[in-house]
């Protein structure tokens, strides 16, 4: 068929199946309404930033904004659209041959096998403990070969929601001081724990950051990597020119002049994440774990496939995480406003009555 690369034949086309129901909490999305809070401050960039152009001084200042914020030199950054862009390219400038492979404990982040297959290199998955905890000794095997391109570490885990251990984290980098270590900070508003301090002893760290979850800004597709000169230095070779829309740099700029607004919204979230653990905490037969996300997994045994159909026929999306062995028979809830999660647990009380019955 025409001239594809012939690995492509056997991978499927990224699509993000989701059902599409009243209450959205199946994709660790914010409740904030972006557009709202920061409409003025955007148009009013706008204003300074014609489109018939390729270049603007507000890129100038994105990066300075953004290395105020992310506490690093602006040499120190690079910018894309979303994580998953920036994932994207550290796979492009990683890939040596058909026998590259990255390597990554699971469950994780199921894009990295999605993108590293894309790309044409591969992916090596550890499984985690049954009870979360990272399998250092086999990490380490995994990483020791000639192929291993990269190290991807996601950190706090999704769809686990746990930190990884920080001192398996050390012996992972001091192990493999050679090889390019990604850690995904994707959820770094919620957990408050970064690797950004340890860049300086580490050259062979790459953090990768969103605005999809602590800037509630899922859909404006904005994401940035921190790591030192040199490796930014590497990673822009295989960016495309003016990748990144003016209209996302002029609203990111506008976003970060109103910081205070999403991460107060973020202490919120943490708050109301607590509450809605210490409530389904209290369910006769729910096991729930904590997590240093906005979002929780849980499982009701074997009942879950049935909980979980039960919640969509009454509007409430959770995304069903059951399909690795780690995580059998479970789900995982995104923190919603109070009035969503108290729908999604009067939902579940509900199920579980009519089950005892
Ligand atoms: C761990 C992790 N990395 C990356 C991403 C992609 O984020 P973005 O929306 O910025 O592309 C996600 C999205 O859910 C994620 O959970």
């Amino acid at each position: 068929m025409l001239t594809f690369r012939s690995d492509l034949k056997k991978k499927k086309p990224v699509v993000v199946n989701v059902p599409h129901k009243n209450d959205m909490m199946c994709l660790n999305e914010s409740t904030l309404p972006l557009w709202k809070s920061i409409q003025d401050a955007v148009l009013h960039k706008l204003d300074a930033v014609p489109l018939n152009r390729y270049f603007n001084p507000i890129t100038d200042e994105l990066f300075q904004r953004l290395s105020d914020y992310a506490e690093v030199p602006r040499e120190w950054l690079a910018v894309g659209n979303g994580a998953d862009e920036m994932l994207y390219y550290l796979f492009v400038a990683t890939r040596e041959n058909a026998e590259s492979f990255g390597v990554s404990a699971a469950p994780s982040y199921f894009d990295y096998q999605s993108y590293t297959s894309a790309v044409g290199m591969g992916i090596r998955l550890v499984n985690f403990a049954p009870d979360y905890s990272f399998p250092l000794a086999s990490f380490l095997d995994a990483c020791n070969h000639k192929d291993c391109k990269l190290i991807i570490l996601c950190n706090p885990n999704n769809p686990t929601g746990h930190l990884l251990d920080a001192s398996c984290i050390k012996t992972v980098i001091e192990a493999n001081p050679a090889k390019l270590i990604l850690i995904d900070e994707t959820y770094y508003e919620f957990s408050g724990v970064t690797w950004k301090e340890k860049l300086d002893d580490y050259p062979n760290l790459v953090l990768v950051r969103s605005f999809s979850k602590g800037f509630s800004a899922a859909g404006l597709r904005f994401g940035y990597c921190i790591a030192r000169p040199e490796v930014i230095g590497e990673l822009k070779k295989v960016m495309t020119a003016f990748h990144l829309s003016l209209l996302t740099q002029a609203t990111v700029c506008a976003m970060l002049e109103k910081q205070n607004l999403f991460l107060q919204h973020n202490a919120r979230v943490k708050e109301l994440k607590q509450q809605l653990f210490a409530s389904m905490a209290t369910i006769d037969g729910m096991t729930v774990h904590p997590s240093a996300t906005n979002f929780l997994t849980f499982s009701v045994g074997e009942e879950t496939p049935r909980l979980f159909d039960f919640l969509n026929e009454n509007e409430i999306a959770v995304r069903a995480v059951w399909s690795h062995p780690v995580l059998a028979n479970t789900l995982r809830v995104t923190v919603g406003t109070a009035e969503q999660n108290g729908r999604f647990l009067n939902c579940v009380k509900k199920f579980m009555k009519e089950r005892k019955q």
